[in-house]
């Protein structure tokens, strides 16, 4: 919009120059006809004048005369600015000088005939029509500019009348564009304004929502501040019952080691008849039972000291440097009479070079004699139990044991981790045990910083897995080195 109005501008600067140019043409024109009415005049006043003067004689009658001489130089001055650079009209006035001339000459010639007493010669001069003939030619001529002038008026007028009409169009034209422009502007202006009140009336919106939501988020945040709160009077609640309870099975469980060693000792006494013998086998038999339930006794015992001693932070490591091959070894020994007594076959794969280990190995041996006694426990003769022990990817050990044996379901292996879990198999029921072995072992499995990882199959066997992070495997110089 502002574009057409700078162009329509400059049209219009144009007309101007244009119609300037069309009026300069018409005053021009006007003034040449106004100047050669005067010329005609003038030259007419002396030709008549002396004309009276010939017929009376009396000098009065050169006025008009005297007054056209005198004045006709400065008329044809400025009938010579008007000319300009117009070479026709410039040949057209210059003849119409030279007519002037010859006539005022010839006039000149006549009036000194007549004044130096030649009157008669005069009027014969007059009367030879040559200075008629003149004076029509200097008419006609005079009358020819002036139909020229005035046609070329009239082209300029017409000129000027289109101009003007032009300059009138383009006037309206620019109105046009500038009421347009308004319009447009205007409309732009009440668009923009409504939607500024849409945003403003949204943002007022999504204040007043935010608002709520964060009164809302607000009262969910105290709401969970006191469940949190909760929570943690409960967990305090809990730690506390369970640090009492292991302070209880603890002292309870020492106290009734006391007089466990005394039925074992005497009934161990007994069944191999130290001081003689015992007289009937039934007694010796009896006295078997007794000392195997007291095992057993001390067995449970002895692991729910274990468990309640870890779960009350009370089990320290001692750290030390091991071998993995020499606690394999050392693990394995002592399951290996009972594997053969079972006729479970008991293998330990060659492990690779392996770096020694920094743990407590008394806790070591522990989880790999459950692995192995279970391993053993739950594979029918003829099975056999494999030991595999190696690095991981991320530089962490592996100790396997797997045997051939019955294999738990997946819920069997969430149940055999819990405490006191034993899965009610016929072949479970036929062993004893405490059910504290497997939950016992993942402990220390953690607090070494490892896990223990539980594969099995039902009727296929089992894969019970020792992981220990890569910080406790000792990398020695010369075994980088090599
Ligand atoms: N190698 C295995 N094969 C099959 N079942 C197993 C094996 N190891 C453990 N289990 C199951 O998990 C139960 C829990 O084992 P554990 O915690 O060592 O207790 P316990 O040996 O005293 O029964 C066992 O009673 C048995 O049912
Ligand atoms: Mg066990």
């Amino acid at each position: 919009m502002p574009l057409i109005g700078i162009m329509i501008g400059l049209l219009l600067t144009q007309q101007t120059v244009r119609n300037e140019a069309a009026n300069n043409a018409v005053v021009r024109a006007s003034a040449i006809r106004n100047q050669l009415d005067q010329l005609l005049i003038l030259v007419d006043d002396a030709d008549s004048g002396e004309r009276g003067y010939l017929l009376t004689g009396q000098t009065r009658f050169l006025a008009p005369y005297d007054n056209a001489v005198q004045q006709l130089p400065a008329l044809n001055k400025r009938l010579e600015n008007y000319i300009g650079g117009d070479s026709h009209l410039r040949g057209q006035i210059d003849q119409l000088k030279k007519d002037e001339n010859r006539k005022l000459q010839r006039l000149a010639e006549i009036l000194a005939l007549a004044k130096s007493g030649q009157h008669d010669a005069a009027v014969a001069r007059v009367k030879t029509g040559q200075g008629l003939e003149a004076m029509t030619l200097f008419r006609q001529l005079t009358a020819g500019i002036q139909i020229d002038e005035i046609t070329e008026l009239r082209t300029q007028m017409a000129l000027r009348t289109e101009s003007l009409q032009r300059t009138d169009l383009f006037i309206a034209a620019l109105g046009a564009s500038l009421v347009l422009f308004v319009i447009f502007s205007i409309i732009a202006m009440l668009v923009n304004l409504r939607e500024r009140e849409r945003i403003i009336a949204q943002k007022s919106l999504a204040e007043g929502e935010s608002i709520a939501l964060t009164g809302q988020l607000k009262n969910e945040k105290a709401r969970l501040l006191a469940l949190v709160g909760e929570l943690n009077r409960a967990k305090q609640s809990a730690d506390d019952a369970n640090r009492a309870k292991s302070e209880f099975l603890a002292s309870m469980s020492h106290e009734l080691r006391t007089p466990l060693n005394a039925i074992l000792g005497f009934s161990e006494v007994i069944k191999e008849e130290l001081f003689g013998p015992v007289g009937l086998a039934k007694y010796v038999d009896y006295a078997q039972d007794v000392h195997n339930s007291g095992q057993h006794l001390l067995d449970l015992i002895n692991d729910i000291l274990d468990l309640s001693k870890i779960d009350a932070g009370k089990v320290e490591l001692r750290e030390e440097e091991i071998s993995v091959a020499g606690l394999i070894a050392d693990s394995a020994s002592l399951v290996r009479e009972r594997a053969q007594k079972s006729g479970v076959g008991l293998e330990i794969l060659p492990a690779a070079e392996l770096p020694p280990l920094t743990a407590d190995k008394r806790l070591l041996k522990q989880i790999l004699l459950n692995l192995l006694s279970n391993a053993i426990k739950f594979t029918p003769a003829g099975g056999r139990v494999t030991v595999n022990a190696a690095l991981d990817r991320q530089g962490g050990l592996r100790i396997t044991v797997a045997d051939t044996g019955i294999g738990m379901s997946p819920s069997d292996i969430a149940k055999a981790m819990s405490p006191y879990g034993q899965i009610d198999s016929r072949i479970s029921r036929k062993h004893q045990g405490t059910g504290l072995g497997l939950p016992i072992s993942r402990s220390l499995a953690h607090m070494h910083g490892g896990e223990l990882e539980v594969e099995s199959k039902r009727g296929k066997g089992t894969r019970i897995t020792l992981v220990l992070p890569p910080q406790r495997c000792v990398m020695r110089a010369d075994a980088l080195a090599g």
